[in-house]
């Protein structure tokens, strides 16, 4: 899929902020620094779309993106940031929670998970909660160019194990890495593939009608 416009339309921290869900939805959640924001503005392109921050919590609002004027991007905030308080962290889950739950355009939750952590209790918590509220999700391996192949493959396979014996099934699993330029293509095509048939249709007649303008005079 080629990224051709990106334009922020909103952000929220509440449903009633959320702007009208009137597109196919794609929410990316996971623990505070796990690099959210940074393969967001992979996917799109654009290196300052979303704010990116070595300090943990720097993103606190649900902050929504139109793509191609046909699909909505949505960089959430994360979850497990320990300087956080009490209060702000049960604010988060309650507008986080109802967001993931009530917005009938989303298509898929990504879950990233850090590729260089052995498995993370606050990363199979949300999983197993996402999997007990029927949200489909696919779990996203992040910044893949800090370990060795082995040590990558290692990590996800534990994670995967994990899961399975919780009982859940993410709907795929995807590596990537936003410094070296990694998941990209293969994120795409999967959101590319959710997207409404009538969206690829539009797609193809264009193509049919460069072919027959190229085609010539019949
Ligand atoms: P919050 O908004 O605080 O929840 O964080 P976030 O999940 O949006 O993470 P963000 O994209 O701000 O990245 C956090 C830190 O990780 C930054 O210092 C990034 O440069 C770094 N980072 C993100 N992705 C990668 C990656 O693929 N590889 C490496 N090496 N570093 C990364
Ligand atoms: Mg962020």
């Amino acid at each position: 899929m080629k990224i051709e416009t990106v334009r922020p339309i909103g952000s929220a921290t509440s449903l009633d902020e959320c702007p009208a869900g009137e597109r196919p939805e794609f929410a990316f959640v996971g623990r505070s620094n796990v690099g959210k924001s940074s393969l967001i503005n992979l996917l799109t392109g654009r290196s300052g779309m979303a704010h990116i921050s070595s300090k943990p919590g720097k993103t606190r609002r649900m902050h929504f993106y139109r793509i191609n004027e046909i699909w909505d991007l949505v960089d959430l905030p994360g979850y497990g940031y320990a300087r956080v308080s009490k209060s702000e962290k049960m604010r988060f889950n309650e507008y986080v929670s109802a967001y993931l739950q009530s917005r009938v355009g989303l298509k898929q939750i990504f879950l990233l998970v850090d590729s260089q952590l052995p498995p993370q209790e606050g990363d199979l918590g949300f999983a197993h909660w996402l999997d007990q509220c029927n949200l489909p999700f696919s779990i996203v391996l992040t910044k893949s160019d800090k370990l060795s192949g082995s040590r990558l493959e290692g990590n996800a396979a534990l994670f995967m194990r994990e899961l399975a014996e919780l009982g859940i099934e993410p709907v795929s699993r995807f590596v990537c890495s936003a410094k070296a330029g990694l998941g990209r293509a293969e994120l795409l095509a999967f959101i590319g593939g959710m997207l409404p048939a009538k969206t690829k249709k539009r797609k193809a007649s264009t193509v049919q009608l460069g072919w027959m303008k190229r085609g010539g005079s019949s």
